[in-house]
């Protein structure tokens, strides 16, 4: 009788050259680099490059990189007329799976996997995501969308397309920051999505459509918009303790906290916590900030020795609050950085495939015989 890993705990399914995870050191490395290094001195286009070629690039090399993604900053016109067609009330993440499966209608060779074609579909998806939830948003507000400024970097352009305005150098280089600590973590839930469809030569857009919805859940990149409930449910400081305390009581999950890998802090909490509080008291969201901390310390008092601890979701709720990112747009901006780590995945996967298909147990019955439908009773 074999022995059945429910949700694949444990099981190593892929070698990978991206991410390195000690869950129970807390540590998490992209191509051997500490992610609180690459938090603090590179930036998600930088970060982006290492990912898909497995070294910094040199300046020459990253100078052309950027030229290329920003290149791609603009919506097809189909794509900015469907998304015009979306029903005003329709949820940021249905938007963003439907207009990237929608990309493929208007690629002329959607499913090209060559290697290099299918890098440039991955930086043309990668560019265009920021416009596709901008564009979004600015409609549902019955605002036009605006013309992305090739001048501006990633995180710039998007933050310059949702709000119309430039941001500050420091709203510039949170966002950034955030980008770079969503970017990739090993076999995830969506990551690992995006390589089974991967790894039955299925086209990117496919990939992208199926792992978007994979992160979409409550339980993976759903959770930072959990987080944003719960804290707004909880309403005040004075309340926290007494909700963790029901709410752990009542068995409930509380967003943010806990995670397959880590039995330790997430480190790119660690980093988001420190975002959160400095974006938090610069915007006058202390409250948020002093919540969220308290939180933390009720939930390290009830539940840390079970080696349950904050998660890269629980600080981005208050970062992406202060940031001025209405709630559901949280989820997506995992997305629009995550999308870099899913092509990174698929580009390796495809280096060296084999179609993934893992056994089941079967615990049915066996030799029933069929009965006829007028004798079933
Ligand atoms: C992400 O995999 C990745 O790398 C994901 C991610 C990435 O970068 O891609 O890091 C991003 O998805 C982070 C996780 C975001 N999700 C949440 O914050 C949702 C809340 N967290 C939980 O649902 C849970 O911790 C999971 C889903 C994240 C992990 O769950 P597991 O590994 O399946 O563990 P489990 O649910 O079996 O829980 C084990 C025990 C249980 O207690 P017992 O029944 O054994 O007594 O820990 C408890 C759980 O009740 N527990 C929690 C808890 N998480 C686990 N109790 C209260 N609150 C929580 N958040």
């Amino acid at each position: 009788m074999a022995v059945v890993s429910k949700g694949l705990e444990g099981i190593v399914a892929a070698e990978t050259q991206m991410s390195f995870i000690d869950g129970e050191k807390g540590v998490l490395e992209y191509v051997g680099i500490a992610i609180d290094e690459l938090a603090r001195n590179s930036t998600f286009e930088e970060t982006v490059f290492l990912l898909w070629n497995q070294r910094l690039p040199r300046k020459a090399e990253l100078d052309a990189f950027n030229k290329a993604l920003r290149a791609q900053y603009d919506l097809p016109p189909f794509i900015d007329g469907l998304i015009a067609a979306f029903p005003k009330n329709a949820q940021p993440m249905h938007v963003l799976r439907t207009a990237v499966s929608a990309m493929a209608l208007v690629d002329p060779n959607p499913n090209s996997i060559e290697p290099a074609e299918y890098r440039a579909k991955a930086l043309a998806i990668l560019a265009k995501t920021g416009a596709i939830i901008a564009a979004f948003d600015r409609r549902r507000r019955g605002l036009e969308p605006i013309k992305p400024d090739h001048s501006l970097s990633f995180a710039a352009n998007f933050l310059y397309l949702l709000n119309g305005s430039k941001p500050t150098p420091t709203m510039e280089r949170a966002f950034d920051v955030c980008m770079i600590l969503h970017a990739d973590h090993g076999l995830n839930a969506s990551t690992f999505t995006g390589r089974v469809i991967a790894s039955t030569l299925s086209d990117i857009y496919s990939v992208m459509s199926g792992a978007i919805g994979a992160l979409r859940g409550p339980l993976h990149g759903g959770a930072n918009e959990g987080v944003m409930v719960m804290l707004e449910e909880i309403g005040s400081v004075e309340k926290v303790d007494a909700w963790v305390d029901d709410a752990l009581k009542n068995k409930k999950k509380i967003m943010g906290f806990g995670h397959r890998v880590y039995k330790a802090y997430d480190p790119r909490a660690t980093y988001l916590k420190t975002l959160a509080e400095q974006l938090s008291k610069d915007t006058g969201n202390e409250k948020l900030y002093q919540m969220s901390s308290g939180i933390e310390k009720r939930m390290h008092d009830a539940v840390a020795a079970k080696g349950i601890y904050p998660n890269v979701d629980f600080y981005s709720a208050t970062t992406y609050h202060a940031l001025g990112l209405k709630l559901d747009l949280f989820t997506p901006m995992f997305a629009l950085s995550r999308i870099s780590g899913w092509a990174a995945h698929c580009i390796e996967q495809l280096a060296a495939n084999r179609l993934i298909r893992p056994d089941a147990e079967y615990t049915g019955p066996h030799e029933v015989d069929y009965t006829p439908i007028d004798r079933r009773g």
